[in-house]
């Protein structure tokens, strides 16, 4: 079974564009490993995050999964084998560039390249934000969670459901289909969605341990408008309060904070909308982001709210279990 979303895998054209965002604006901690070429992003005590090289073509976005061990690594090569995905096996380089023990990948049915990991290694040096930020919320909840506009919905439903083992923590059919799944306690560490549209990945979100370390980002945002692709807001589902910042290839890093987490108890439940407030999608066309706004007003008439449970609040709770 995968445990957690482990690191991203980036290939880009807007390398400097990249440190620079990640740096100053993210707070993740840049390792140069070859001057304009490629870089290691550190959100934590682990040796990266972030694998991200550059290369002239099109931009792409990948994801290392990860695994307990060399045992279920093979076990699900075979998995996946018999349901007619290719595996290839990673090269020295690239375990030595991921500081991972081992790892395999192959390419989801939207072209998406999927990496699965073991012994993904500690950094022999302390974590260093790109600026002075409390950190962010990582250990046994992975990275973050990355959602994904897929034209493979159930293909995709399948692989993460009955191949990697994740559970779904609740789903919406309107205004279009999306299944939320996890696979720890963060509440989900995927996103899948059918829009009709192309697919694409559409975010990858961040926790920060601190309110004011989005506020803050925010603030940044803020300087250049356009940079910002969906305002400040609070899920309806995960709780997480965010707002969504365009990265230099286009998809967007949601920074947020205080996600409520999930246990083998959890029910799945259908959603009545995306969010309790905010998150006005910049993007969108005039009437989806009008319909949003109705949703919005709807669920403000019936008095939803949610308690925030942060992160200091969530570790106590665990200690006291
Ligand atoms: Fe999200």
């Amino acid at each position: 079974m995968i445990q957690a979303l482990s690191y991203i895998v980036v290939e880009t054209p807007h390398l400097d564009a990249w440190i620079e965002q990640s740096r100053h604006h993210v707070g993740l901690h840049v390792d140069e490993v070859e001057a304009n070429h490629r870089i290691r992003l550190r959100a934590d005590e682990k040796f990266q995050r972030f694998v991200v090289t550059k290369i002239d073509g099109l931009a792409t976005m990948g994801m290392g999964f990860e695994v307990p061990d060399a045992a279920e690594l093979a076990r699900l090569r075979q998995a996946l084998e018999s349901e007619g995905y290719p595996i290839t096996q990673g090269s020295k380089a690239e375990l030595s560039f991921r500081g991972v023990e081992d790892m395999m990948f192959f390419h989801d049915p939207d072209g998406v390249r999927i990496e699965i990991c073991y012994g993904l290694a500690d950094a022999g040096t302390p974590f260093v934000p790109g600026r002075p930020i409390g950190g962010f919320r990582t250990g046994d909840m992975g990275l973050g969670h990355v959602a994904l506009i897929t034209e493979h919905f159930d293909k995709l439903s399948h692989l993460y459901r009955n191949i990697f083992g994740f559970k779904v923590s609740d789903h919406t059919f309107a205004p279009f289909r999306v299944e939320f799944l996890h696979c720890n306690p963060r509440h989900h560490t995927i996103g899948i969605a059918h829009t009709g549209g192309p697919a694409k990945i559409y975010h990858l979100m961040l926790e920060y341990n601190d309110f004011d370390d989005v506020g803050r980002a925010y603030d940044m945002a803020l300087t250049n408008p356009d940079s910002i692709g969906v305002t400040l807001g609070r899920h309806i589902n995960d709780h997480v309060t965010s707002f969504y910042l365009k990265n230099p290839d286009g998809w967007m890093f949601e920074l947020g904070w205080a996600s409520r987490t999930v246990g083998p108890d959890w029910e799945a439940e259908e959603l009545e909308g995306m969010s309790l407030w905010g998150h006005d999608r910049t993007w969108l066309p005039d009437d989806k982001r009008e319909e949003a706004r109705q949703i919005l007003k709807r669920l403000a008439q019936k008095g939803v709210r949610a308690p925030v449970v942060t992160t200091t609040q969530t570790a106590t709770t665990k200690a006291q279990l």
